[in-house]
């Protein structure tokens, strides 16, 4: 718990507590009981539910000031874990429909919230603006163009969400081209859904420098070599994967071989009310099934600041927490 934490893969929307969507939905009069559980969790049967359920849950999402109100509740949650940096996927297709306008209006409200919520809690937010495969290249070329129009020290990055088994990463190249000429840098969900061949696609053909999830390179041995030579970074997100399906327990994850061969590992939660986790709750699941010690999250939550996509101000402040953690 009190470890400090640098996150590096989380979902805005995907981090919403239900309490928080299930009054919002209730003050506008939106009905969307149907993606609870009797308890008030997310209910949902498989991957492709879960992306129709997480969509679900964002329809009482309308207004910039939900966002900020949004914004101040996921920030108090991951600080609470101990999380001090936390990197997160923004869509503007759920923030104002893609309009620059409007998604300018959106990321100054998200932007307001962090920056409260640092002189509250001490934690840093810092955004990647994140477009939703399945929705398909075209809207992720109008995401892009939000994205060159706010890139700076706080949108910092361009990544891609969404159903895997839908398209090709090269679809997406020219959001990709657009977002690096504006400064961005790149990251990309693959090999979660998708095999090492998914993987390979989005190195080659969007030439991101961190992949989303990439657990499934471990199908292929030559595949993870290269990552760890070329330094690529995985956004490793365990829980997530265990409660989606993809490994039946955190001991048959693949982040301990993925680490012991020399690629680059971090830990994220993704979508953590959705997947019942916590970075707190990542760490001591991971610190059980592979008998980690402090120093191997010392290790890990270095690696991920060095990772990040801020300004290298930012990234010394950060490693300086970290540090005096260690003293
Ligand atoms: N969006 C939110 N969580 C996701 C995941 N795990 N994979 C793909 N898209 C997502
Ligand atoms: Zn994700």
């Amino acid at each position: 718990m009190s470890l400090p934490k640098v996150e590096l893969h989380l979902h805005l929307e995907g981090a919403a507590p239900p309490r928080f969507i299930r009054d919002l939905a209730a003050k506008k009069k939106i009905d969307i009981s149907g993606i609870f559980d009797e308890r008030g969790g997310y209910s949902y049967r498989d991957f492709r539910d879960f992306l129709r359920v997480y969509e679900a849950a964002t329809e009482p999402l309308k207004t910039p000031e939900d966002y900020h109100r949004l914004t101040l509740a996921v920030l108090e949650e991951s600080a609470a874990s101990g999380v001090i940096y936390s990197e997160t996927f923004l869509s503007p297709d759920f923030c104002g429909g893609r309009d620059v306008g409007a998604w300018r209006e959106y990321s100054q409200a998200i932007r307001e919230a962090a920056d409260l919520a640092e002189k509250r809690d001490g934690i840093v937010l810092r955004g990647i603006v994140t477009p939703i495969r399945h929705f398909g290249p075209e809207k992720a070329r109008e995401v892009a163009r939000c994205a060159a129009e706010t890139a700076g020290d706080w949108i910092v990055g361009f990544g891609l969400a969404g159903d895997e088994k839908i398209g090709k990463p090269k679809d997406f190249a020219w959001a990709f081209d657009a977002a690096r000429e504006a400064g961005l840098r790149l990251t990309c969900h693959a090999g979660e859904w998708g095999g090492p061949e998914s993987v390979r696609d989005a190195i080659r053909d969007l030439g991101v420098e961190r992949i989303g999830h990439g657990v499934r390179a471990i199908e292929d041995l030559a595949l993870v070599d290269e990552i760890a030579e070329t330094g690529i970074v995985l956004e490793l997100c365990p829980g997530s994967n265990v409660a989606l399906g993809l490994y039946p327990s955190f001991r048959a994850h693949p982040i301990h071989r993925l680490r012991e061969r020399g690629v680059k590992v971090t830990v994220s939660t993704d979508d953590p009310p959705f997947f019942h986790t916590t970075m707190a709750r990542e760490y001591r699941m991971l610190a059980e099934a592979f008998d980690w010690d402090e120093g191997v999250f010392d290790e890990i939550a270095k690696t991920s600041a060095k990772a990040a996509f801020c300004d290298e101000g930012t990234r010394d402040k950060i490693l300086k927490r970290l540090e005096k953690a260690d003293a």
